[in-house]
């Protein structure tokens, strides 16, 4: 054989394929999503999420010194609160749940991690919806807002980082910068989750929540069919202020982070849903895939499509793997 291209030259062993690989995966750039519980003594597990667990005040902070001794970018915090109601009032409660997480994580990490706490309603009230209802039971947008701008003030004086705007109504991201420039808090950045699909891999994330939810979340999250209405969205969101522009779920949507990359001259992060991550696991625990390469080689690939940061139930156990190799 005249061969003269032989792209297996760059394969021969492994010094040669790490010399010309196109994406890594680094610590430094992963987040890991953290959920407390109020009023618990010692830490729940989280069904079909293996090594996640409902943290306890005790259990939260040990997770966070390991977070910190592993070095991964940061932590979002999604916080559950004992009393939920129709308004999500616990939300606003200084002293409730997510803002006393926030501060005790934030006096516990200082600057050496981001902080980026979850900003939204679902956790907090009686219905499970993302806002808050009106008379007829729709999600009333723009009351919602009211709601999310005086959370986004309360959140960022609790010390967060940066505020991870989940509940996909329309100009959240421009209500929540508004509201943060008004109380001086022009440093605190907004992670927007730009592009968010309404899932069925949200499933174990709904139990580790306690989601009161019934029904759907169709009327604000997105139809999965769509893309050029992801881009719209994006588009908005960075109009609007955004610091970071997330699409989710990740490993079906590899094609709207690919097609954002193209046009976003801001970060791009990736959030590997529960749904996902239970898949993986469920496979791994059959002995169907062997469980660190299926991890890293997600990870990596989400990298190839454009993510800079990436959100993972994984993320300290990644950290660890990369430290190893
Ligand atoms: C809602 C929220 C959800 C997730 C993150 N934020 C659930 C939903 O939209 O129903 C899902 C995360 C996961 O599945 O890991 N604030």
């Amino acid at each position: 054989m005249e061969l003269t291209q032989r792209p297996r030259r760059l394969r021969v062993n492994q010094a040669m394929r790490n010399l010309v690989s196109e994406n890594v995966v680094q610590k430094e750039s992963l987040i890991l999503p953290l959920f407390v519980r109020e009023g618990l003594t010692n830490p729940v597990s989280i069904k079909a999420m293996p090594g996640v667990v409902q943290h306890s005040s005790e259990s939260l902070k040990h997770e966070i010194d390991r977070a910190l001794a592993l070095g991964i970018g940061g932590v979002m915090v999604f916080a559950i609160p004992e009393i939920r109601d129709e308004m999500g009032s616990q939300a606003l409660n200084p002293d409730g749940i997510l803002n006393k997480a926030v501060r005790d994580i934030r006096t516990q990490v200082g600057e050496n991690l981001i902080v980026v706490a979850d900003l939204c309603l679902d956790e907090f009230t009686s219905h499970g919806h993302c806002g808050v209802l009106d008379q007829f039971g729709r999600v009333d947008n723009d009351r919602t807002l009211e709601i999310y701008g005086e959370m986004a003030v309360l959140l960022a004086a609790n010390g967060a980082h940066m505020l991870g705007t989940s509940g996909m109504m329309d100009g959240q991201v421009g209500a929540v910068r508004k509201a943060l420039d008004k109380a001086s808090f022009q440093d605190i950045s907004i992670l927007a989750y730009a592009a968010k699909y309404a899932s069925a891999f949200y499933g174990p994330f709904r139990d580790a929540v306690e989601s009161q939810l019934q029904g759907d979340r169709k009327s604000y999250q997105q139809d999965p069919s769509n893309i050029k209405e992801s881009l719209r969205e994006i588009q908005l969101d960075v109009e609007e202020g955004a610091d970071i522009i997330m699409v989710k779920p990740a490993m079906a949507y590899l094609d709207v982070l690919h097609a954002a990359s193209q046009v976003v001259n801001l970060p791009l992060a990736s959030y590997i849903v529960s749904g996902e991550m239970a898949m993986v696991e469920a496979a791994a625990a059959q002995g169907l895939v062997d469980r660190e390469r299926a991890i890293l080689e997600i990870l990596t690939c989400l990298r190839r499509a454009g993510a800079q940061v990436i959100c993972t139930y994984w993320a300290l156990e990644v950290a660890q793997l990369l430290d190893r190799k």
